[in-house]
């Protein structure tokens, strides 16, 4: 697969460390564990969106864009690394945010991914329904503006987690992994999609669990298979099978950013045996999957360590009730 062919931007630090984890190991009984950190990446407190970026964004520039706009509820993670990029690339950014979250209160609405967004120059349009969104997008809009979906997940975005499952396989190998279970968190589909999509065509013999944090697992897995089928096809590939990846749901809880009591009791395992941060909406709850799946694997198990933790102060007074 040649990636080299598409326009790209340089915005994060790869390659990310995949770091050993063995007091989690230990405590969950499992075969070794190990945590790609791509919550380390560098540029605006980092996370999943800049591998995405740096192609959506590499072709935005060829297209001649001075203004990105894009969309996400109002803790989004994407919208926080959009600005970041955009603000380190002298791009003018529009968030268009909905408030489909059922959370209140000034940590939630005002801090977190929020405040950064506003610190990284971005203008934020708060919306309270769908109607609001359309009217606020087609306000912003304008020629020389390119629109990125939510979570930057389309064919072109895929392809930054096709490479990063070129290099997560590349640095299994090198310490004579052959073959894992990659745990990874799904929201709009691409990083599940790229890692399922380039695992399949690397020919790598492991498997991929993609947990939901919103949507069923029906949806999901249809989403991750149209996803990956647009990247494939970017790359002059044929549709993928991915019989190596399962979709689940059951980690949701009552739904997208709603904490869930297990979520927190997996931040403190993952917080006081790895001294690791995770996120309530995103990688708490994948990472809850990935306490369930972790002791019956028979290979040593990757959480796909995703960011997200702007979005953890968001839920501050949440997480200060709990810890
Ligand atoms: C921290 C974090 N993890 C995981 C995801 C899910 O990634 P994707 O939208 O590519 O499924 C997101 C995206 O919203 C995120 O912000």
């Amino acid at each position: 697969m040649d990636l080299s062919a598409f326009p790209r931007v340089a915005l994060g630090s790869w390659p990310t460390p995949l770091d050993d984890a063995p007091r989690l190991a230990t405590a969950l009984g499992s075969p070794p564990v190990l945590i790609k950190r791509d919550d380390v990446n560098g540029l605006g407190a980092g996370g999943n969106k800049l591998r995405k970026l740096e192609f959506l964004l590499g072709q935005a520039i060829e297209q001649g864009a001075d203004t990105i706009i894009t969309f996400g509820a109002l803790q989004t993670n994407h919208g926080r690394q959009t600005a970041a990029a955009c603000a380190k690339l002298g791009l003018r950014c529009e968030l268009v945010l909905t408030a489909k979250v059922p959370m209140k209160g000034d940590a939630y609405e005002r801090s977190g991914n929020v405040v950064l967004d506003h610190m990284f120059g971005a203008n934020v349009h708060v919306c309270a329904d769908a109607e609001e969104t359309v009217r606020a997008y087609e306000k912003v809009n304008h020629d020389k503006a390119v629109t990125l979906p939510v979570g930057g997940s389309n064919g072109l975005g895929t392809l930054g987690y096709v490479a990063a499952a070129v290099e997560l396989v590349g640095q299994l190998s090198e310490r004579g992994i052959d073959n894992a279970t990659i745990v990874v968190p799904q929201g709009s589909g691409a990083t599940a999609a790229g890692i399922a999509l380039g695992t399949e065509l690397l020919g790598w013999p492991g498997t991929v669990h993609a947990a939901s944090v919103s949507h069923s697992a029906e949806e999901a897995g249809q989403e991750l298979h149209q996803l990956a089928g647009d990247a494939a096809a970017l790359l002059g590939a044929g549709k993928p099978e991915l019989g190596h990846v399962t979709v689940t749901d059951d980690t949701v809880g009552p739904g997208y950013g709603v904490p869930t009591e297990e979520m927190w009791k997996v931040l403190k395992l993952f917080a006081e045996t790895e001294g690791v941060i995770l996120d309530p909406v995103y990688t708490g709850k994948a990472a809850v999957k990935f306490r369930a799946l972790a002791p019956a694997s028979d290979v040593p198990v990757v959480f796909l360590h995703t960011g997200g933790l702007p979005g953890f102060y968001g839920y501050a007074p949440e997480a200060v009730a709990q810890f």
